[in-house]
Formats: structure tokens, C-alpha cells, sequence
């Protein structure tokens, strides 16, 4: 939620500010701003909207000027407009700050300040920070800053500058991601790696309480203290293309079309069909600790939570361990019974989502064993999990998740085979079996991306639709769920789905003629079942798009559409299922002109709850 970037250095600005804003729009777009320092004043531009509505209102905007900060803004206090976009200044617009987070206190603290003669300009939460810098300003930013965040609750990323330091910038962070990247003569701050990858690799991760002075030829980070901290440079090993669309319109067709390179990484090292074995170094779970496990928990939120009804279902039945799966922002304020028998797996793309992190931290403080599923290296939830295990799927930038998902996906296998092997619940043949498919699943999935245009020319037909239903069962059902949420989430066409024997319960009135149903039918022992489900549709006229593996023969017959999937071991079909799903919604989208990279009021990191 938000991206925040800033600068200091030799170079104009400008550029290098709105350039970083551009690689962290996906975290929000619905303001942007910046505010550099220019011969000893602060000045301000902001613009509501996406960033290019401030880039092209710049008209060569201070360029000589060498520091900065920037925000785009995904808006939690206050609407979208022109006042609330940061950066946000005090009274004298000496000082100002860009925020990420949530001030929980803020109407607290607003009240004080204007009872000490400030007056306020926005209803943001954030307006609060350049008004208590000012009101306990004595000379030094950094000092101040130390104050300021003693008294603010809440969740926090911070950068602040002030007219009367001008050599430097301060930066404050308290669960919310803050980054430093160390470059020669200049550096930058970012809220995330993109942001600076192009002028540097080497980076400082803020922490927690951590406090920062950022000069153009020093960094000085102290803690909530304001004793000095020795960080050790965290060196970025991705590729710049990496972050980059490479040719493709959106970065979401490109990071479908990764899918097949992400799953494979994530496997690297991982299997080996030899010995039937997963091998997950990383993880410290042994034989004993494992055995130890009466319970385990998944948590997360929107796409990841789907990820972990599949990996519920697949550790139940290859580790016998009793799983429950728990939305995140209930998990953490139920009165779940965890303890040290207790295994939560958290599952995270960013490794930063407020519900998750929170979720664990209470798995922690009740000494259950924790283990993260997450996509960035040293994210806030890998470091505070007991374990960690990566999903290698590279930066995802669109807002709707793809690649992380089937990673993740796959991360729930090599658990699920893991768990397995520890508890002995599995045998060497149906280990290798799952092995084997595993390892032929990126060939798999690039087959399955053969159906693009199939799928293109489906959405092409119902693209008018007003609503749309996914139906499936068991395994299929979870795929439902999550294909119905990228539908939604991008296309903005209603899609509810829905286990495939509960239509009938209900929502079955709400099938009448040519409204589109997606049937998911990949699993062999209910086959039969979704057959009778897909007829009952059927029956009330609906338009049925089916996805089967090949082999299934006969359900063309009874649907409108059939789109068959690679044969595989039918733990291993929602991999290949839920390509279609996310062609679909991303043709969808197109057709209804959408923005199918940032959609309306979403973001990709939420990082407030
Ligand atoms: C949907 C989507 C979201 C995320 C959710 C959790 O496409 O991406 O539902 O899955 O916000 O995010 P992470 O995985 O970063 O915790």
C-alpha cells in the first residue's frame, strides 16, 4: 500500500524519483506526489490520479534540484484528490513526509497539534508527522524523527525532509517495508527493490524501530533507542529485465507466460526422482520435531489463501496431519488453539501483508512452530518466521497474482511431500510418482498456454455478461474460488464460485439462459458427480466453458466449450487448471477495457489491515 521513494545525490532529482514511482505504482495509483529540496526551500507538486497525470503536469519542475521525495498513494484516510496525495508538509512548508502505513492515533495526536496553533490542509492520517516534526523540531531531523515515532502508533515507512537540513534525508519504519540502496556519491530509499535497481544492488533492509540518516555519501542507522546499528549490505540478485515488461503489453500476460521458468526455479534442487526424495534444506523441521506436529495451520489472505486450501488438502492426504486454513484477518483475532504442537504455515507473495504478519507474530508469541511460504527474501515475514520456504517466482508487478500463486502452489507439493516423508505416511512409489509429475509440470504448463487464443475468443463472446459462476469439487473447487477472484478482480465482472454440489442449495436460481459457468472437472472420483452438476446448469441454459485433463473424453458432448488440460496426477491439476483461469480473466479484462495491471481500488502489497 503506497510506494514511497527518495533521493539524494548529484543527479537532478526529478527524474530518478518519478522513474522509482513508476516501478512501484502496482502498490497503489490513485495519487502521486514529490517534493524536492531547491536552494534551502521545500517545493511540492501532487497530482490526483495515476502517475502519469503528475509526470506530465511537470513542465521541467525544479530540475536542477539534487534531493527528494516521492509517493504514489493507494488512499486508506481520506478520498483520492489533490489535498491527500503526499507528500504531505507543516505549517511553514519547510518540512515534509511521505508515509506508508496507518497512524492509528492520528486524530489524537491531530487534536493536540491544533490546539498548539497548527492547522491542517488534508484528512489523511499522515498530515500528522510533518506537524510534529515541526512542533518538536530542535535542530536536528534525525533526532526529531526519533521523537516523532515515539509518539505515533500504528504501522509505518516514512521519509521526511526539511528545508533547514538540506544535506540530508531522514527515514523511520515500523511494519511497513522500507529499503535503502547504496549507490557512490548518492543514495536512495525505496519501498521496494525495483524502485532502485537500476542505479544499484547493494541495499540496506530498514528494520523495525530502525531509524536512518541518509546523506549523499553516508548512511547512519540508529534504533528505537538511538543507538547505532551496523547493517550488513543485502546484495539483490535480480535481473533488471526481471522487473521489466520485455515486450509484453501487461505485465500480467508476462508473468502468465513465466509461469513454466517460476516453476521450475522453485523446484531447483528441490526433487529428486532417484531417490524419491524432497530435499528442503532450508527447513529445520526434523524428523522429530515433525513428528511432534498434531496440527497444522495455513493462513493468508485472497490469492495465497487459496494457495493453502489446495496445500490443506494435499498435506491432509500425503502427511495425515489435520489442517485447518484460516483467512488471516479472521485467524489473528480468533481465539485459535495453537501451541508448540502446533505447525502455522503462513503464505505470502510479498512477505509484507499486515493480516498475515500479524497471524504469525501471534503464532510466535503462543510458541507454535511457524514456517512462511513467500516470494521476497528478507520480507518482514521471512524474517520473523521460524522457517522459510522461497518460492522462486521473481518480482511479480501486476496487482493480480499469477506466478505467485502456482509457486505457491507448488511450495504446498514440496511440503506436503516433505511432511510426508518425516511422518513416513508415504511410499516410494507414490512419492516418485508425484515427484515425476512434478518435474513435468513447467512443459505442462507451457502446453496449457497453448489455449490462449481459444480462451481469448470465449471472453470475446461473453464479455457482456453481467455475472458469472465457477463450479468444481474438491481440488477443483479451491481452483474455482481463485479463478473466480482474478475475474473479478480485474474484469470487474461479478463471479461467484461455488462447490459444485451446493448450486443446488440456493444459487442455483441465479442460473438462467447464457449466463457463463466456468466447470472445473479434473478430478477422476468425482468425474461422474460434476457431470450431473454441469448437466443440472445445463438444464437452466447456461453456457458451460468446461477445463479437463485430455483423456477425459465425453464431456464436450455435454458443455459449450471444452478446454482440456495436459494429463496429470490429479494433485497436481490446479497448476494446470488455473492457466486458463487467469488467460480468461486477463482476456476478460482487455475486452472490457480494464487496466489489467492496476485495477480499481486495489493494490499489490496491503500493508494496512
Ligand atoms: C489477488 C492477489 C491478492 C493477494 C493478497 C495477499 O490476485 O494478489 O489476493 O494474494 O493480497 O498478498 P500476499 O500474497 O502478498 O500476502
Amino acid at each position: 500500500m503506497c510506494g514511497i521513494v527518495g533521493y539524494i545525490g548529484e543527479q537532478c532529482a526529478v527524474p530518478i524519483l518519478l522513474e522509482g514511482l513508476a516501478k512501484l505504482e502496482y502498490r497503489g495509483y490513485d495519487s502521486a506526489g514529490i517534493a524536492v529540496l531547491d536552494d534551502g526551500t521545500v517545493e511540492v507538486k501532487k497530482q490526483k490520479g495515476k502517475l502519469n497525470n503528475l509526470v506530465n503536469s511537470m513542465n521541467g519542475f525544479y530540475k536542477e534540484a539534487v534531493s527528494g521525495i516521492g509517493h504514489t498513494r493507494w488512499a486508506t484516510h481520506g478520498r483520492p484528490n489533490n489535498e491527500n496525495a503526499h507528500p504531505h508538509t507543516d505549517c511553514t512548508g519547510k518540512i515534509a513526509v511521505v508515509h506508508n502505513g496507518i497512524i492509528e492515533n492520528y486524530m489524537e495526536l491531530r487534536e493536540w497539534l491544533i490546539s498548539r496553533g497548527h492547522s491542517f490542509k488534508s484528512e489523511t492520517d499522515t498530515e500528522v508527522l510533518p506537524h510534529l516534526i515541526e512542533e518538536l523540531y530542535q535542530g536536528d531531523l534525525v533526532d526529531t524523527l526519533q521523537q516523532v515515532i515515539s509518539k505515533v502508533e500504528g504501522s509505518y515507512a516514512m521519509v521526511a525532509m526539511n528545508a533547514e537540513n538540506s544535506g540530508e534525508l531522514a527515514a523511520a519504519r515500523h511494519d511497513s517495508p522500507l529499503i535503502i540502496g547504496l549507490g557512490e556519491g548518492e543514495n536512495f530509499l525505496a519501498s521496494d527493490i525495483p524502485a532502485i535497481l537500476k542505479h544499484t544492488r547493494n541495499t540496506y533492509i530498514l528494520e523495525d524501530g530502525e531509524v536512518a540518516r541518509i546523506t549523499p555519501r553516508e548512511v547512519n542507522i540508529s534504533d528505537s533507542q538511538g543507538r547505532p546499528v551496523l547493517k550488513e549490505v543485502f546484495k539483490v540478485q535480480w535481473e533488471q529485465g526481471q522487473a521489466e515488461k520485455n515486450g509484453y503489453p501487461h505485465f500480467m500476460l508476462k508473468e502468465i507466460y513465466e509461469q513454466p521458468r517460476a516453476i521450475r526455479d522453485t523446484l531447483a534442487g528441490r526433487v529428486s526422482l532417484d531417490e524419491g526424495k524432497v530435499t528442503l534444506k532450508e527447513i529445520k523441521l526434523d524428523e522429530e520435531k515433525v513428528s511432534q506436529i498434531d496440527k497444522i495451520y495455513i493462513t493468508a489472505c485472497g490469492t495465497a489463501y487459496h494457495a493453502g486450501m489446495v496445500g490443506k488438502s494435499i498435506i491432509e492426504s500425503l502427511a495425515r496431519v489435520p489442517v485447518e486454513v484460516d483467512i488471516a484477518s479472521e485467524l489473528r483475532y480468533r481465539d485459535v488453539m495453537m501451541n508448540e504442537n502446533t505447525l502455522v504455515i503462513v503464505i505470502s507473495q510479498s512477505g509484507e501483508t499486515a493480516d498475515t504478519l500479524a497471524s504469525l507474530r501471534e503464532a510466535n508469541r503462543v510458541g507454535a512452530r511457524t514456517l512462511a511460504v513467500t516470494n521476497v527474501v528478507d520480507s518482514s515475514i521471512a524474517r520473523e518466521a521460524g522457517d522459510v520456504l522461497y518460492t522462486w517466482a521473481g518480482p511479480e508487478i501486476a496487482v493480480a497474482s499469477t506466478k505467485a500463486y502456482t509457486t505457491q502452489l507448488v511450495a504446498m507439493y514440496l511440503l506436503g511431500l516433505y511432511l510426508a516423508q518425516k511422518r513416513e505416511t508415504i511410499d516410494r512409489g507414490e512419492a516418485v510418482e508425484i515427484i515425476n509429475n512434478l518435474r513435468e509440470l513447467s512443459t505442462k504448463v507451457e502446453t496449457t498456454l497453448q489455449n490462449g487464443e481459444k480462451i481469448k475468443q470465449f471472453a470475446e463472446q461473453y464479455s457482456n455478461s453481467t455475472s458469472s459462476f465457477f463450479i468444481g469439487r474438491g481440488l477443483d473447487y479451491a481452483v474455482a474460488l481463485e479463478g473466480a477472484l482474478k475475474l473479478k478482480e480485474i474484469s470487474y465482472m461479478h463471479a461467484e464460485a461455488y462447490a459444485a454440489g451446493e448450486l443446488k442449495h440456493g444459487t442455483l436460481s441465479l442460473i438462467v439462459e447464457g449466463v457463463p459457468v466456468v466447470a472445473l472437472a479434473t478430478q477422476q472420483h468425482v468425474y461422474d458427480k460434476m457431470i450431473s452438476n454441469i448437466k443440472e446448469v445445463k438444464a437452466r441454459d447456461a453456457t458451460v466453458l468446461a477445463l479437463a485433463p485430455e483423456g477425459f473424453t465425453g464431456i464436450e458432448q455435454v458443455v459449450d466449450e471444452a478446454v482440456f488440460i495436459p494429463e496429470a496426477h490429479p494433485v497436481i491439476a490446479p497448476v494446470l487448471t488455473v492457466v486458463p483461469l487467469q488467460m480468461l480473466a486477463y482476456y476478460m479484462a482487455l475486452q472490457r477495457g480494464c487496466d489489467v495491471d492496476q485495477p480499481r481500488n486495489l493494490a499489490k502489497s496491503v500493508t494496512v489491515e
